[in-house]
């Protein structure tokens, strides 16, 4: 197989290289990322030299820079994990990028797949695109479940969802769509919840919770997702969509208060803090279909404590690479920073009328 993993240097896309490498020898792997704020080279510094894997800077929205690659290094296969995906940052940063990378991106990979012919493509996606459950709905995420986002950056990757189901109706392009839950593993950009709370603790300060903090997502751990899209790029089925998930529903203050047992630190580090807009209350996937197909989680729910505390130890171990990507990223991180100060300060203004 010739694999092109676009956005291959972000969070999944490299822990998803790292495991294609280890577990298929006879693959080839071209990485193509645009390195945006997110996407970080070295995540791949101890395979960079070796002969199967390369990477080529490129954005997915330019439908040249993907034909080249595709038609150069002989492409068979697609997946694709370029995205933005900070979900404040499309509430708070505006969200053009979102809809470019998320649905118009995805619909060049479409063009550049059927053009070349490539046999499979697997578009990674996520479960926010079915948009929010109760507390106390019993209901889970099915693949047959309408699509209802409710976050823009959620919105921006229903298009891309969309496309692909147009696309295989239309033009037969032999296209998976994946609905995965939450990540938490090595390697993912310190905004996001987990490593944004690891180094905030790891620096003695408090850890902003959201609201009430009992907003539930479902927790799978990265290397399981990864088994997951190598098992859909042989064996699914195009023109189908499959939901990932490790049935590990916990709320955000169950996953705070679990970090603080695990790394010895006491509840008075938490602090509750404004309730993010539109805040979808509950995810739940059922990865029924998956499941059928012999995948299951090493990581399952009773597995979870392992799997953040091997997490954790990771990040106090590579707090070096985090320390590297904040040099670098620093200038993004700022603007970012001062766009939340100043949303926060429009809120406050508007709620007091
Ligand atoms: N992180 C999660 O919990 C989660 C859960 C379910 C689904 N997903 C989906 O998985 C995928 C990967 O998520 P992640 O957390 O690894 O994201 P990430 O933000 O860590 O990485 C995104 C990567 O895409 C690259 N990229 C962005 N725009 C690009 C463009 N126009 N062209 C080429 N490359 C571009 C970035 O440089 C970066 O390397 C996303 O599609 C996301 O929606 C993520």
């Amino acid at each position: 197989m010739n694999l092109l993993v676009c956005g291959g240097a972000g969070f999944i896309g490299s822990n998803f290289i790292h495991y294609m490498l280890e577990q298929y020898p006879d693959y080839r792997i071209v990485n193509f990322d645009k390195l945006t704020y997110a996407g970080n080279l070295e995540n791949h510094r101890s395979v960079e030299n070796d002969p199967r894997y390369a990477f080529v800077e490129g954005d997915i929205t330019d439908l040249d820079s993907l034909n080249r690659v595709v038609a150069e290094k002989e492409i068979t296969h697609i997946i694709n994990f370029a995205a933005e995906t900070h979900v404040d940052r499309s509430i708070h940063g505006g969200c053009r990028d979102f809809v470019l990378t998320n649905t118009l991106g995805v619909q060049m990979i479409l063009d550049a797949a059927r053009v070349n012919r490539v046999e499979k493509f697997v578009n990674v996606s996520t479960d926010e695109v079915y948009g929010s459950l109760a507390l106390d709905d019993e209901r889970r995420f099915t693949e047959s479940t309408p699509i209802w986002p409710n976050m823009p950056y959620a919105a921006a990757k229903a298009g891309g969802d969309l496309m692909c189901n147009a696309y295989f109706v239309t033009h037969k392009v032999p296209v998976i769509v994946t609905h995965c839950s939450n990540n938490y593993g090595p390697y993912q950009f310190p905004e996001k919840v987990i490593p944004f709370f690891i180094f905030k603790l790891l620096k003695g300060e408090k850890v902003p919770v959201y609201g009430d903090g009992l907003n539930v997502r479902d927790w799978i751990h990265v290397k399981d997702h990864a088994r997951a899209l190598a098992l859909l790029l042989r064996d699914g089925a195009p023109g189908e969509v499959y939901n990932i998930g490790a049935d590990n529903e916990r709320s955000n203050l169950e996953l705070t208060k679990m970090i603080l047992e695990i790394m010895g630190l006491g509840e008075d580090r938490i602090e509750y803090v404004t309730d993010r807009p539109g805040h979808d209350r509950r995810y739940s996937v059922d990865a029924g279909k998956i499941r059928a197909l012999g995948w299951t989680p090493e990581y399952a729910r009773e597995e979870f404590k392992r799997g953040l505390t091997e997490t954790i130890e990771w990040y106090k171990n590579n707090s070096q690479w985090a320390e590297h990507l904040w040099q670098k990223k620093r200038d993004e991180m700022n603007k970012f920073q001062e766009s939340l100060n100043r949303s926060d300060t429009q809120m406050a203004a508007a709620a007091r009328g």
